[in-house]
């Protein structure tokens, strides 16, 4: 998705914001640009089609000067990738600039009426219109001709505007797609997430929708759309710089592979206090009356959501309904009031998302935010939130975002339970050190990726949360490699699924429900006859499948219901190894955002 920043301080401009950009590739983009102004030089754009680097080289060609900016990286949606339709974006007579971020529904008709105001437009975005609207509105007050703008515009925004009239002013704006502001002593910042604020400041504050904010060096004001000052809090992001830097991995997917012990030991032991499970109170009174548990979120989020399905009605003996967000939206939820949903979103800021639990507080349910990012959209809105302490995810492909996801749904399911946890919350407090043992014999997955990556097919299966794993895994691996995977019920595969198999197929049996693994055996015999090469991950101490599969990679032995966290650090590490050896950049897949701020 998109991406933007701006800055306005004492320092020169140009090499902030390239940094900053820098902070944001891993949104996914396909041109970049930046827009300055000076005390003494009128509006200068630089912008171009490709990486960013592309932008660096072309600035350093033309220099820009000045200590007021904004910065554009692009994910095209209307509209080629090209020079022409990269951000900024400019008026007719190029005093104003404006980056955004989202989709603007009525941009036809705007455009087509402000070509009966003569105006020539240059590329083919929605975008565009923001720049000519603010001139048309511009009488010398920014923040008025702004405001009047976002009036006239439905979809979603978040803005950045400056104008060669006020070379220390940046006017911001947003509905429905996120925007931060950082706070310092003598400058302000503004990015779409928080990593390129990092290395400036800690403090940040979340404009909400329909609001506008001034930005000067030294002062914020945030209004709503009739002119008024609105107060704010400030959060304070205790991310360590670190966090978001590759330091010394290849890749941010493989260092935060890597980072899931501490961040599964961060999630979990920050909610034990002398060994008994302490939520907070709120959530801890809404789950225990819950009779009708709905959970949603998107992509990999959906899937932790999945596990938790198996596992909370397995233990707790509650109803729980899994739905991906962007159905829930649209259909007619069968809920009443008193039921609580878990909305589960590593960014927060996820479109669907949040629609789902905007639609679900209206229909007078409780709303628990399961998400990373302190501050985010979904966690202001919700009315309780539990935050996954895995610090920033960077890479593209959602790791330990997952994993200290669920995390806090096994956390949940043994609060529903009821009954004294014992044994069970043992198995948790193991867990982030069988994640490390895991990952110390990770040279084993990548030997066995060296063999199979070009394999035309990979089917994963399994059975209840083995079968729930086996969606992430398939997931994980075509987000990365490209390659053709899908995910069956173990059970289903005789039902059509069998009809693809032949020699050119992988097929990784997920195998630790002990009670069916006759069945999962049966399973990888009916594949093998057709001439597939099977995977199959079980326990350290299981020897059931020794004869019948090709391989074995072994676990460390646990719940079988919590059993996801490990296996999917095993398909973690396949899909990424798969992908590196084909030759991908598994940190930017192709045609893949990390945060999907729009339908
Ligand atoms: C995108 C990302 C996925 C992520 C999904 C939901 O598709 O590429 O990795 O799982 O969005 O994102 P969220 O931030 O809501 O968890």
């Amino acid at each position: 998705m998109c991406g933007i920043v701006g800055y306005v301080g004492g320092d020169q401009v140009s090499p902030v914001l390239l940094e900053a950009l820098r902070k944001l590739e891993y949104r996914g983009y396909d041109s970049a640009g930046i827009a300055v102004v000076g005390e003494k030089e009128k509006l200068q754009v630089r912008k171009i089609k490709g990486r960013l680097s592309n932008l660096e080289l072309l600035v350093s060609q033309q220099p820009v000067q000045g200590t007021c900016g904004i910065g554009h990286t692009r994910w095209a949606t209307h509209g080629e990738p090209s020079d022409i339709n990269s951000h900024p974006h400019t008026d007719v007579s190029a005093k104003i600039a404006v980056v955004h971020n989202g989709i603007i529904e009525n941009h036809a008709s705007l455009r087509l009426w402000l070509e009966k105001h003569h105006v020539v437009f240059r590329s083919q975005t929605d975008s565009e219109v923001i720049a000519h609207l603010v001139d048309f509105h511009y009488n010398g007050d920014l923040l008025l001709a702004v405001r009047e703008t976002v009036k006239r515009l439905q979809g979603s925004y978040a803005i950045a505007v400056i104008c060669e009239d006020f070379p220390g002013m940046l006017v911001v704006a947003r509905k429905d797609s996120p925007l931060v502001i950082g706070r310092a002593d003598s400058y302000t910042m503004i990015a779409s997430d928080v990593p390129p604020l990092l290395c400036h400041t800690r403090e940040v504050q979340y404009l909400e929708d329909l609001e506008l904010a001034l930005l000067t060096k030294d002062e914020v004001t945030i209004y709503n759309l009739e002119g008024e000052v609105q107060q704010r809090e400030v959060f304070h992001v205790d991310w360590d710089i670190e966090a978001a830097e590759k330091c010394g991995y290849e890749h941010f997917m493989l260092k935060e592979i890597f980072e899931q012990p501490k961040a599964l030991h961060d999630t979990l032991f920050s909610r034990i206090n002398e060994g008994k499970i302490a939520l907070n109170p709120k959530i801890q009174e809404a789950l225990s009356h819950c009779d009708h548990l709905l959970i949603t979120g998107c992509g990999t989020a959906y899937h932790a959501g999945m596990v938790a399905k198996y596992v909370i009605e397995h233990f707790a003996k509650v109803r729980v309904e899994v739905d991906v967000a962007s159905e829930l939206r649209y259909r007619t939820p069968l809920c009443k009031a008193g039921d609580v949903a878990i909305l589960i979103s590593q960014s927060g800021e996820t479109a669907d998302t949040i629609a789902s639990l905007r639609l679900l507080k209206s229909l007078g349910v409780v709303t628990i935010a399961l998400t990373n990012v302190v501050g985010s959209t979904i966690s202001r809105e919700a009315d309780l939130v539990m935050y996954t302490q895995a610090g920033p995810e960077i890479a593209v492909a959602s790791t330990k975002a997952l994993t200290t996801q669920l995390m806090c749904l096994y956390v949940i399911a043994l609060v529903m339970t009821k009954t004294e946890p014992g044994l069970l919350l043992e198995h948790l407090m193991q867990l982030p050190e069988q994640a490390q043992l895991l990952l110390d014999k990770q040279e084993d997955i990548q030997r066995f990726a060296a063999r199979q990556f070009n394999k035309d097919k990979v089917f994963f299966m399994g059975r209840l949360t083995d079968y729930a794993i086996s969606m992430e895994s398939a997931l994980k691996l075509k987000e990365i490699s490209y390659t053709h995977s899908e995910s069956f019920a173990a059970g289903e595969l005789k039902h059509g699924p069998i009809a693809l198999v032949d020699q050119s197929t992988l097929v990784v049996a997920m195998c630790t429900q002990p009670a069916l693994f006759a069945k999962m055996d049966s399973n990888i015999k009916e594949v093998k006859a057709r001439g597939a090469t099977a995977l199959v991950i079980t326990f350290d101490t299981v020897h059931d499948f020794d004869t019948t599969a090709d391989e074995v990679f072994r676990i460390p032995t646990t719940e079988p219901y919590f059993s996801p966290i490990l296996t999917v650090i095993v398909s973690q590490l396949y899909a990424y190894y798969c992908s590196v050896l084909k030759g991908n950049d598994p940190d930017k897949p192709r045609n893949l955002a990390k945060s999907v701020t729009v339908e």
